[in-house]
């Protein structure tokens, strides 16, 4: 089992390891000390595999569990599911002092981490990733929200949890393409950390061990230390994610998010290695793990569409726009460049 401790607003383990689900209870009465209530929200794919157990846990260390679940997708991750959220934990007399568990993936943990974050201007949230991607991303580092019609987490707020459980055991039996959306995440840490990297070419896509799962979140937190809210440093964990946004939204998010990154860390690779700024030969060895992972490499869309999706972004500022450069494995740079400059990085990234 790994520990990993993340200085923020709020301090914080992640724990990662075999099994955990089954003593999470114990876990988290020693994270929230004082809370009786402890509400189990989920979805409708995780709720018959991993929300009996938890409760049990749970009920076992002395909570009185509620539980509840909505519709698995991103097409869930809405304002009004929010709202019900929100009325479920009121019809419940939940108080502030109890605790939110967020059970699935990054839907689940971004939309009720976000609930947890405004109930009565905050009650503690405790995150259980069940994907590669929540385990190694989106449980991490405080990000909530919810999606509205102009755009991906448009409404959200920083909202650290006081624990995240990762048992490794729920990440044996993904979908393969649950499976490759989390690796997609696991090689842009690849490409903050040379180190990393390289032991990726040899254990992905068969083997992901927990000190590699340890190694992200480390990556991770580390940068969210430097920057909890995400006004520098942070950019860079999103890295490839511009073009990825881009090209989700003009999928009307059929395209998932783990093959957008993949498409996206190629696009970048390759416009770094056409301005010479990273080697033709690193930009090929990111090509190469994104493949051997079978994600896909090419953006399926125009540059000027990506462009036009990427700055209509309601999030972004003014008419820079911040991109993750890759200047070798385990290099990269937050760098400003002129928002009508964005085609020509993505036509050199291979987009016609
Ligand atoms: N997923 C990017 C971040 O947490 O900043």
């Amino acid at each position: 089992m790994k520990t990993i401790h993340v200085t923020a607003s709020r301090e914080y383990d992640v724990v990662i390891g075999a099994g955990l689900l089954d003593e999470c209870g114990q876990r988290i009465a020693a994270a929230v000390p004082g809370a009786e209530k402890a509400v189990v929200y989920t979805d409708t794919t995780v709720f018959p595999l991993y929300a009996k157990r938890v409760t049990d846990s749970l009920k076992a260390a002395g909570f009185t569990v509620l539980q509840d679940y909505f519709l698995a997708g991103e097409h869930s991750k809405t304002f009004r599911n929010w709202e019900r959220i929100l009325r479920f934990f009121t019809e419940n007399r939940v108080s502030r002092s109890d605790v939110v568990v967020a059970l699935g993936g990054g839907v689940v943990g971004d939309m009720v981490g976000f609930a947890a974050a405004c109930y009565q201007r905050g009650v503690r949230l405790v995150q259980i990733p069940t994907t590669l991607l929540a385990a190694v991303d989106s449980s991490v580092g405080g990000k909530t929200a919810v999606d509205l019609p102009a755009g991906k987490n448009l409404i959200g707020a920083f909202w650290q949890p006081s624990l995240v459980i990762c048992d490794t055991d729920t990440l044996q039996t993904l979908p393969d393409a649950v499976r490759r959306d989390g690796c997609a995440e696991i090689i842009k840490y690849g490409v903050l950390d040379a180190a990393l990297f390289s032991r990726l070419e040899n254990s992905l896509p068969d083997e992901i061990p927990e000190d590699i799962l340890a190694r992200c979140v480390e990556i991770k937190r580390d940068i969210v230390a430097a920057d909890e809210f995400d006004t520098g440093a942070r950019h860079l964990l999103n890295l490839g994610h511009t073009a990825a946004h881009a090209a989700e939204l003009l999928s009307d998010y059929s395209l998932s998010h783990g093959s957008a990154v993949a498409m996206g860390l190629c696009s970048m690779a390759r416009a770094c290695a056409a301005r010479g700024l990273c080697t033709e030969e690193d930009a090929a060895r990111i090509e190469a793990l994104i493949k051997k992972c079978g994600l896909p490499t090419e953006l399926p869309y125009t540059a000027e569409a990506l462009a036009n999706a990427a700055l209509s972004d309601k999030k972004r500022a003014g008419s820079t726009l911040p991109i993750i450069t890759v200047e070798a494995l385990g290099r990269c740079t937050v760098r400003k460049i002129a928002a009508s400059d964005y085609a020509g990085w993505l036509r050199q990234g291979g987009a016609k």
